[in-house]
């Protein structure tokens, strides 16, 4: 029983489970206890470098085949939506994930309809819906507006950049600083963002879990700085012990930035491409609601980055995984 006196959901359907975020919070649900089934398009992109506590039951689905989904949610009391279809290596790839998302968003908010689903809860993105947003921002608040359209209770979290060893957003900030002593940047670099670590997403995701008071809310997640991706790119700088100098060019056009973001970085055109654009768009928490709902410890970026580079990761943050942290030691 939770502290309201309600009883937490029994079963957790997890979206998502071979990505960047999924894959953590399967670790963290194994650890509190909680009975995990694994929705995979393929088995043989699950890889789960340390056992688990408890085996999850594995079903195949794919979130764009409805057909597929009855069987995935059955017997389901709640959800986790970890899922985006960005991706690809060719730019015409980039143009389809706006209307792939919308689909399985309806796809799987009918499906969960029907099985009778209690909750569902959505990670989307932070972004004001005035301010011109990027296709990728106004496609995840897409998606969190269908998957609240129906009669399962949707709790939608949204976030900005989330500072975590294979993060796609976090990739870009450390291959550009990395790979470049100086950086000649459009405007968005002076955006201004409310990143958070992966420790206190996968904090909030869980927690919402047992705190009914987040059922069908939309709750801002934000850490505990407000910067600008320059000062993002300067902290990792000074974390990694790298001297990098970075220039303002107010005129380069957003596009022509999102395209030389990804010469430069190793993370897939389908996915930089609709992110990048995305850094024009200001992503700060509007409300704080979650603070008192679910009260954390807020990691500060220094140490999430230190974290993330501490870290042995999957995918693009491999590379660097091994390299020395140069964080002083009082942030340690
Ligand atoms: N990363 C960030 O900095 C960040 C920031 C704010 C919000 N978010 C949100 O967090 C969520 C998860 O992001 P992520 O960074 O973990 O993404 P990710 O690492 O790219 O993982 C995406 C997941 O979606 C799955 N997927 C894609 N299409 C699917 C389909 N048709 N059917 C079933 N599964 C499908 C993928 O499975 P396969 O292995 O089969 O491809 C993969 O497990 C997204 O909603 C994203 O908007 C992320």
């Amino acid at each position: 029983m939770t502290s309201n006196g309600q009883n937490p959901p029994k079963k957790i359907l997890l979206t998502g489970p071979t990505g960047f975020i999924g894959k953590r919070l399967l670790y963290r649900l194994d650890e509190l206890g909680w009975q995990v089934r694994c929705l995979v398009r393929r088995s043989e992109t699950l890889h789960l470098p340390i056992p688990l506590r408890h085996t999850p039951e594995i079903v195949h689905a794919d979130l764009l085949d409805p057909g597929s989904l009855p069987a995935a949610l059955d017997g389901m009391d709640a959800a986790y939506y970890l899922v985006h279809s960005m991706g690809g290596r060719n730019i015409r790839q980039t143009l389809a994930f706006e209307q792939k998302d919308r689909e399985a968003a309806q796809n799987f908010l009918t499906a969960a309809d029907q099985a009778g689903l209690s909750r569902i809860i959505y990670l989307g993105g932070l972004g004001d819906i005035n301010d011109n947003l990027s296709h990728h921002l106004a496609s995840r608040q897409e998606v969190g507006r269908i998957l609240q359209s129906g009669r399962v209770q949707t709790t939608v979290l949204r976030a900005a950049v989330i500072v975590g060893a294979g993060g796609a957003a976090f990739e870009i900030v450390r291959y550009l600083v990395e790979r470049l002593p100086v950086m000649v940047c459009p405007k968005w670099v002076y955006t201004l963002s409310q990143p958070i670590a992966i420790e206190n997403v996968l904090d909030y995701l869980a927690g919402c879990l047992d705190t009914p008071a987040t059922i069908g809310r939309s709750l801002d997640i934000g850490g505990p700085q407000i910067l600008s991706y320059a000062d993002l790119m300067r902290m990792y700088a000074k974390v990694r012990g790298l001297r990098r100098t970075i220039v303002g060019a107010p005129l380069i056009p957003a596009k022509l930035s999102a395209y030389w973001v990804n010469l430069i970085t190793p993370v897939p055109a389908g996915v930089v491409l609709p992110l990048a654009e995305g850094l024009r768009n200001k992503a700060i928490c509007r409300e704080n609601a979650i603070r008192e709902m679910i009260p954390l410890r807020l990691v500060s970026m220094e140490q999430a980055i230190c974290n993330a580079l501490s870290e042995e990761a999957e995918g693009p943050g491999k590379l660097l995984s091994q390299q020395a942290c140069f964080l002083p030691g009082d942030l340690k």
